[in-house]
């Protein structure tokens, strides 16, 4: 998240389908550009790509929001019913006008709007400074999870031998599609579950997709992207009933190496403070901490604003 110095916002609320609208934007766009080093350690969508997606954007003149609904639909996101969570991206105040009250107008417009379309609560990670966290606490946002980053050289990765005989892993095709997104059903809870078109979405953007066969099902996966050398895992799950066999372990090493082969110099992840599972994971692999904690922030949406109109 970012302040903005730039006014060059004009309408209250727009499409992101509407290019032209955003071109107009430039100066708003710069800003979004300038968040780009910290969101490709967070995220699968580079930047440029949210300007050509269908996320919401509101804005008020003085302050703009960026929110994902969660679950997209493949053939409008805006107009389909959210899975209940709403993400917001990014958030920007221009310079010398009041945050409080900007973010209270956008806020206010963007909640309202999203209850009124099915979502029950809006998350956030804030991040590149807390400058927002009071606003958000006052517009009545609950820290709920920091986030850790971690990071790695890739070719400093190491793996233990594998302890499951007849695992295979291989990269995912499309006809994975479906089992990877009941792989990923079972083992992330709301918010961090993918509805079946985010997955779509994100295979679909990744840069290495890996499946871990057993018995000829998948059992696990990992997906990575790639941005200018910098490599993010953003997913990686095993089925709960065949987990500490190494598998997590073999599909980060094979995503991880493919990002390496392509010329990453660094791959990042991240993972919840209290997901202990993952940490040892990573920390025996060879990746270290790096950066500050972000923090995770929730609003449950207000039974009247369901209510609102569309
Ligand atoms: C995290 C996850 C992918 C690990 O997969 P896995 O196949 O069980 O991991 P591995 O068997 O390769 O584990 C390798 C090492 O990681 C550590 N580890 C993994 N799971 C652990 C656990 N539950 N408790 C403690 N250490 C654990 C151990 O050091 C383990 O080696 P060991 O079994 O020899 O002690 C799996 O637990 C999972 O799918 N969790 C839900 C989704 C998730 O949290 N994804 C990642 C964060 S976004």
């Amino acid at each position: 998240m970012a302040t903005s110095s730039e006014r060059n916002w004009s309408s209250a609320y727009t499409r992101n389908h509407d290019l032209g609208a955003l071109a107009a934007r430039g100066a708003w766009l710069s800003r979004l550009q300038r968040a780009r080093r910290i969101l490709d350690r967070l995220d699968w969508w580079h930047v440029d790509e949210w300007i050509a997606s269908d996320l919401w954007s509101f804005d008020d003149g003085d302050a703009a929001l960026l929110l994902t609904p969660l679950d997209l639909s493949e053939a409008d996101a805006l107009d389909a019913t959210c899975a209940g969570v709403a993400w917001l991206r990014w958030c920007a105040v221009a310079d010398g006008r009041s945050p409080a009250a900007h973010l209270a107008n956008v806020f206010g417009e963007a909640e309202a709007r999203l209850a009124s379309r099915g979502a029950r609560e809006v998350w956030c990670v804030v991040h590149s400074s807390e400058w927002i966290k009071p606003y958000l606490r006052d517009l009545g946002y609950r820290v709920v999870e920091q986030l850790l980053t971690f990071q790695i050289a890739p070719w400093r990765v190491s793996n233990a031998p594998l302890r499951l005989t007849g695992l295979q892993v291989r990269p995912a095709h499309a006809a994975d599609l479906e089992a990877l997104c009941a792989l990923d059903a079972r083992a992330f809870d709301e918010p961090w579950r993918y509805a079946p078109a985010l997955m779509r979405r994100a295979v679909a953007r990744a840069f290495a997709t890996t499946v871990a066969l057993y018995g000829g099902s998948p059992v696990g996966y990992a997906c990575a992207v790639l941005h200018e050398g910098n490599g993010h895992v953003v997913r990686l799950a095993v089925q709960p009933e065949l987990r500490r066999r190494g598998i997590g372990a073999e599909l980060l090493c094979d995503v991880v190496m493919r990002l390496a082969r392509a010329g990453a110099r660094v791959v990042s992840l991240n993972t919840q403070a209290g997901n202990y599972a993952a940490q040892r994971l990573y920390r025996r692999l060879g990746f270290a901490p790096v950066g500050e904690k972000l923090t995770v922030m929730r609003k449950v949406l207000a039974r009247e604003a369901m209510g609102g109109t569309a």
